[in-house]
């Protein structure tokens, strides 16, 4: 067992760190009001191979490891969360399903441009009575032959407004059940597809989010993916690579409130003193910073686990559960120590703690994340 980073994987992690020192956090306080992240910035973040990480060079990828992935999840969402559920959707959802999944002329057609950012992904998943209860899904696919006909409405779709591909998954054999459903391609500005308006969020508002209508859309049969009736299992399997993507985002979420409260606590003064010297915030300090080492070592262990080919369902939802405790509860301890200047947006620290949020809802909610766990120990 070796606990440290290869030369290469420090030379990945500081590069991550530079881009989101010098390029995400300028403006991510005007972003974060606005609710809008440029397009400039996903190019940059394509051309330094951040949006297909893990993807294949043959197909236009970095060609990285899945420990390169949570490296630069964590840099990028120290600083800007809007910025890494960019980067996780179209990585571990969009990037790897297809790259899994998908046909040859499918990964030629779509992975190859997502891979280097020219194209943004969005996973349409959840629906308006089908969020944690996945297997319910209302949106139909129809078979007619040589496509397919999608009608219903997807929620809370990530790069719902931006995306130039969508995997959407839709219900085609209603009496099959979890084995009728099946995950289909599908362009932005194809005719009955509608994007609805921009969700006003608590957090990750410079990500934007949406709801998705499908009226009579004609998909054509080889944008479904895999063999017909297999589209749960792509989005389960395809969701367990998310959950790193989501712990690390987590784990970088809580990392930057703990750097900058530390930071915080030996430069303000109290009492005559800096207030990292009272124990009541250097008690603080010692517990954010042993369940955020905690959360690293979850978090590398899923990685590590699908580098190995090793099954990582059951580690990625430990990393996620817990790492998503982890964020939510320290930064709002970040913004404590910050006092008074916690609670405005200069500090940074409201900001991460407004994002922590979701970290515990998206990609299978904590709730979830406890079923896969304990179903997982029941089956061992
Ligand atoms: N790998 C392979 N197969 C799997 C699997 C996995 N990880 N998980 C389940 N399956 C299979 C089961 O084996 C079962 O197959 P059989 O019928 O052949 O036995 C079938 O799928 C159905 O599974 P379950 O009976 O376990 O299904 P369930 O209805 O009990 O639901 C669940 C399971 C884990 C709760 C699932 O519904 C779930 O994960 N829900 C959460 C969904 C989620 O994470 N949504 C996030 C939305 S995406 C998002 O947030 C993206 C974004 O934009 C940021």
């Amino acid at each position: 067992m070796d606990f440290n980073l290869s030369e290469e994987h420090i030379m990945i992690r500081d590069a991550a760190r530079d881009f989101a020192q010098t390029e995400l956090l300028p403006g991510v306080i005007e972003r974060d009001n606005k609710q809008e992240f440029p397009d400039e910035l996903v190019k940059k973040m394509g051309e330094l191979g951040f949006m297909g990480i893990m993807v294949d060079p043959k197909y236009g990828g970095s060609g990285m490891d899945a420990i390169s992935y949570v490296l630069i999840m964590e840099e990028l969402s120290k600083i800007d969360a809007s910025a890494s559920v960019m980067v996780s959707v179209n990585n571990s959802l969009v990037c790897y399903g297809l790259e899994a999944y998908g046909s040859e002329e499918q990964k030629q057609k779509y992975l190859t441009k997502l891979a280097t950012g020219e194209f943004l992904g969005a996973f349409c998943l959840s629906e308006p009575e089908a969020g944690s209860d996945a297997t319910s899904q209302k949106t139909t696919a129809i078979d007619k032959g040589d496509h397919y006909l999608i009608n219903g409405t997807k929620n809370w779709i990530t790069n719902g407004g931006r995306a130039d591909v969508y995997l959407v998954i839709a219900q085609t054999d209603k009496d099959k059940g979890s084995h009728g459903i099946n995950a289909f391609i599908v362009e932005k500005g194809t005719e009955g597809f509608h994007i609805g308006p921009k969700e006003d969020k608590l957090g990750i508002r410079g990500s934007d989010t949406h709801t998705l209508q499908f009226n009579d859309v004609k998909v054509p049969k080889k944008n479904r993916i895999g063999a017909n009736g297999s589209g749960f299992r792509f989005a389960m399997k395809t969701l367990s690579g998310g959950r790193i993507g989501i712990a690390s985002q987590a784990l970088g979420i809580a990392s930057g409130a703990y750097e900058l409260a530390l930071k915080y606590s030996k430069e303000r003064k109290a009492f005559g003193t800096e207030i990292c010297n009272h124990q009541a915030i250097a008690f603080k300090l010692a517990d954010m910073y042993t369940e955020i080492e905690a959360a690293r070592h979850l978090v590398m262990k899923a990685a590590w686990d699908k580098d190995q080919g090793n099954n990582y369902d059951k580690s990625s939802a430990v990393a996620k559960l817990y790492a998503s405790k982890v964020a939510m509860e320290h930064t709002v301890e970040a913004v404590q120590i910050h006092g008074g200047n916690g609670f405005v947006k200069e500090y940074h620290v409201e900001r991460l703690m407004r994002d922590a949020k979701i970290t515990q809802i998206y990609e299978g909610t904590s709730e979830i994340q406890k079923i896969v766990i304990s179903r997982s120990l029941i089956r061992e």
